[in-house]
Parts: structure tokens; sequence; C-alpha cells
């Protein structure tokens, strides 16, 4: 039997991306794609090159159908779905923030609005699949991380969990325009995107900082940390240059072994760059000790729509099933 699947937010960037997946994929039925303004289109109607999957509103879901929904909605949108899908007994993946910080009044501070369902916090897993892969087939709400915290955790986990992270990491991410979503915005226009890089929300202002620093805290890491992000004048794509103290011994070789069985995550030879990532599930990670500055440069490559969202999402469900993590992602 397939697992029944549902795809809330179909019509944005991430939305898409799986539709695409989940329809491809052997064990699972695209049971439903909803959106909120073009329900009744087809979705390449709406996105062209985009599967002619029909799009219905979010209301006409019969969550009693489905077994797993993904969340592909703004944050605050997404926690109220998800309450109804819990409720329904659907297992629910949300690609928003709405469940990747463990407390409500940080929430509240970082996002500026009362969480929803914050019952619920407690009961989610953080969806990073290379490091809670064997939680996450335990829970029946999974926080998909945020595209940034993506890219940098998985460049510092082996320093992380080996306690080999110390003091200050700076962060200067760049990222395609993509990470902001579809919905419009001046800052997004072409015009504005086009022969510029943008940095944004410098220092500790971006959202993304308190997920990275619960998740530093939570492999017992002590690090502060510098997140400068940037918008580049691409579509998709990330990469995060990692400054941090220079540890002693092989990094190439601690890298190599802690990510051996992965399949999605490529530690490289030469450095690692937007293209060694773009359309697929991949983290590329190149390692580069600069002994006279006394500090280790870890680049981390992603593509943000797939690893930082859409894919990792699949990764998460396939987890949850028991099936080989990259089925439908290869
Ligand atoms: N883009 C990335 O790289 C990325 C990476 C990781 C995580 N995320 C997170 O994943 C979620 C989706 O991101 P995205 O970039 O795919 O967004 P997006 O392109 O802006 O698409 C959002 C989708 O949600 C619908 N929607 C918007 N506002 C809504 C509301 N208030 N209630 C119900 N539906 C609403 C939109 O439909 P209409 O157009 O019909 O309103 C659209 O289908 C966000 O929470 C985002 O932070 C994004």
């Amino acid at each position: 039997m397939k697992e029944r699947v549902a795809i809330l937010g179909a019509t944005g960037y991430s939305g898409r991306e799986l539709v695409e997946r989940v329809l491809s994929h052997a064990h699972l039925e695209l049971k439903a794609a909803a959106c909120r303004n073009d329900a009744g289109k087809r979705l390449d109607q709406v996105m062209p090159g985009a599967p002619p999957q029909p799009l219905i509103e979010l209301n006409q879901i019969e969550l009693d159908r489905v077994d797993t929904v993904f969340l592909c909605l703004p944050h605050g949108a997404s926690a109220q779905w998800a309450e109804r899908a819990l409720q329904a007994n659907c297992r629910v993946i949300d690609l928003s923030a709405d469940f990747r910080l463990n407390d409500s009044a940080l929430y509240r501070q970082v996002y500026g609005l009362e969480h929803p369902c914050p019952q619920r916090l407690a009961e989610a897993v953080y969806g990073l699949s290379e490091l809670h892969r064997n939680e996450i087939p335990r829970h029946r709400l999974i926080a998909n991380p945020g595209c940034y915290p993506t890219s940098i955790l998985l460049g510092l986990a082996p320093l992380l969990r080996a306690g080999l992270l110390q003091g200050l990491v700076i962060a200067d991410s760049k990222s395609g325009v993509s990470g902001a979503g579809r919905s419009a915005a001046v800052a997004n226009l072409f015009g504005e995107v086009s022969d510029n890089v943008r940095p944004y929300q410098v220092g500790d202002k971006h959202r993304h900082r308190s997920e990275m620093l619960q998740q530093i805290q939570a492999y017992g890491g002590k690090s502060e940390l510098l997140f400068v992000p940037q918008v580049v004048p691409c579509f998709r794509g990330m990469l995060s240059n990692l400054y941090v103290k220079l540890p002693d011994g092989d990094m190439a070789a601690l890298y190599r072994d802690f990510y051996a069985k992965d399949p999605f995550v490529q530690v490289l030879e030469e450095c690692a760059t937007m293209a060694h990532t773009r359309g697929s599930n991949r983290c590329a990670i190149s390692l580069h000790p600069l002994p006279d500055q006394g500090k280790l440069l870890i680049i981390s490559s992603i593509d943000n729509l797939v690893k930082g969202a859409a894919g990792q999402a699949l990764q998460n469900l396939n987890l949850a099933l028991g099936l080989p993590e990259s089925e439908g992602l290869l």
C-alpha cells in the first residue's frame, strides 16, 4: 500500500519541488495538492514546466484520507494546519519554522506572534536527517530545518559531535533569491537582485540564528554565532563559508568518517561550489585549514529548495516509513 500524501502550499517554490518528487516516488501517492489562490487550476498553468497536477483549496483536503501532510506554508499558517492534521491522525512534515524552536516564548520573540499550538512544540523532532535519523521514525511531527541552518549545521556537525567546536563561528552565507519564497516583494525583483549581492539582517538579526544556536547547544556546543546572510543573483542555491577555530588533528579524516554512510553528504577534495549541489538533495562540504590565521574554513553547499526544503522533507518521510533514505531523491 502506498503512503497517501497531501501537499499544502503546492504553488510555492518548495511545494512545487515536492509535487514533482512525490509524483515520481514509487511508494507515495499524491492525494491532494492544495493552495490558496489558484485552486481549480493545474500546477503547470501556474508554474510553467511543472507537472499538470490539479490544485484544490486548502479546505477541500480530506485529512481522514491522507497519511502524511507536507506543509509548505508560511509560519503561523503552517502551525494551524499542523494542529488540524495531527488531530486527524496524519503525520506532519512542516517546512516552515513553526516547530523548529522548542520554546514558545522564544518563538514569540523571534517570529513576533503567539504560537498557535505551543502544546505541540514538545512533540516535534528537528528534521535534520543526518543527525536525527534514529529519532525521526518515532515522531508524528517533523520540523524540517531552515535552509541556512541545514547548510551551516551540516558543515559544523562533525566538529560539534567530536567536542571540537570552540569559540566564535562566523557564518558568511549566500542564498539564491528563491530562499525568500514566491510572494511579491520589491527586494526580490529582478532589477534589485541582478548584478547585486545584498547582505541582509546582518549579525544577530536573522531568525535562523536562534534555530542554529538552539541546535548547537543541543549538541553540547557553547559557540557564539556571527551570521551574515546575503542574497546573490541566482534563483536557487546556497553556499556557507564557515570560519571556526582550527582544531588539532586530521579534519578531512574526521569529516569523511562522520559522513561515510550518508548518501547525500559529500566531503570534497576541491572547493565546494553551488554547482556541486544545484537541483539535488546533496550537501557538498570542503575543508580549508588556515594555520597562519588559526582558522578552519568549512565551505558547505546545498540547494536551498531541495536539501534545504523539499528534498530533506522527503528524505525525512523515507526515514519515517523505513524506506531507503534516498528513495525518489537520486
Ligand atoms: N524557499 C526556501 O528556500 C525555503 C527553504 C526552507 C524552508 N522554507 C519554508 O517553507 C515554507 C514555504 O516556503 P516557499 O519558499 O515554498 O514559499 P512560497 O514560495 O512563498 O509559497 C507559499 C505557499 O503557501 C501559500 N500561502 C501563502 N500564504 C498563505 C497563508 N497565509 N495561508 C495559506 N497558504 C498560504 C501560497 O499560496 P498562494 O500563492 O495561493 O497564497 C504558496 O502555495 C515557508 O515557511 C518557508 O519559510 C522555504
